[in-house]
């Protein structure tokens, strides 16, 4: 699995989004933004979605598709679940794994994430890892230890860590207007990227996800070590992340 070229613009839908609203946005989106190559656009739709994005971008190579969870089997008896390589066979390129709603709302471990993530890159999707700290962790000075314990979890379970893409989400960014300073994004990326290449990953990508807007967008791809953005709320609005998708041109 190649690392993809960046800067990468992902957009997480969320539950937004059902194949009629997903045809209408790719109907907007693709003409407002532009065949581009040199940076990755990304979008994870709903997995009901999935076909109804895939056909609406047709002959659209340059958006490509992800899912937004799966299981760590690749089949069997677990109801309600899809797994990574049944959204490869869905047109999914990516999957977003450990993102901070599935750890907080679903109660997944670290230890799921490190089985999700050997999951996905099993079935030949990349991995975009999600990993942050809630604000009583920051508060309490501990930011940098949880997000090298999310990390370092998967990075112990995984065999390469090459196919992989990571993704700092301060959990008190996330859907709450307050965006992480591009100082303190760059400053934990930093951290990362040190601990990605003490195991000699160091081209991993690393986005940034947390109130990210067509404002702040350029401020914080500036930022030396962001490689990337992942986008909540303002990607579900055809407009605001094809505006996003720019910012990173
Ligand atoms: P937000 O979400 O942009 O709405 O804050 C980011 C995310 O959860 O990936």
């Amino acid at each position: 699995m190649t690392t993809p070229p960046t800067p990468v613009l992902a957009g997480n839908w969320k539950m937004n989004h059902d194949p009629a609203s997903t045809r209408v946005f790719f109907e907007r989106f693709l003409r407002l933004h532009g065949l581009r190559t040199g940076a990755t656009v990304i979008v994870f739709p709903p997995a009901i979605s999935l076909e109804a994005a895939r056909s609406a971008l047709g002959e659209r190579r340059d958006v490509q598709l992800g899912v937004q969870n799966v299981h760590w089997e690749s089949s069997g008896a677990f109801t309600g679940e899809i797994s990574a390589h049944m959204a490869g066979g869905a047109g999914a390129r990516y999957a977003l794994v450990g993102h901070s709603e599935r750890r907080q709302l679903f109660s997944e471990a670290d230890a799921d994430v490190a089985r999700k993530t050997c999951a996905v890159l099993t079935a030949g999707l990349i991995p975009v890892v999600c990993v942050g700290e809630t604000l009583e962790d920051r508060r309490a000075g501990r930011a940098n230890d949880v997000v090298t314990r999310q990390l370092g979890r998967v990075l112990d379970a995984v065999r390469d860590a090459s196919g992989i893409v990571v993704a700092y989400e301060p959990v008190w960014a996330i859907g709450t207007g307050e965006t992480a300073s591009p100082e303190d994004a760059q400053a934990m990326h930093d951290s990362i990227r040190t601990q990605l290449a003490s195991g000699g990953k160091a081209t991993v990508p690393i986005l940034y996800g947390g109130s990210v807007k067509p404002e702040n967008a350029a401020t914080l791809l500036a930022q030396p070590d962001v490689d990337g953005l992942l986008v909540g709320g303002a990607s579900v609005d055809p407009q605001s992340f094809a505006t996003i998708c720019a910012a990173g041109a």
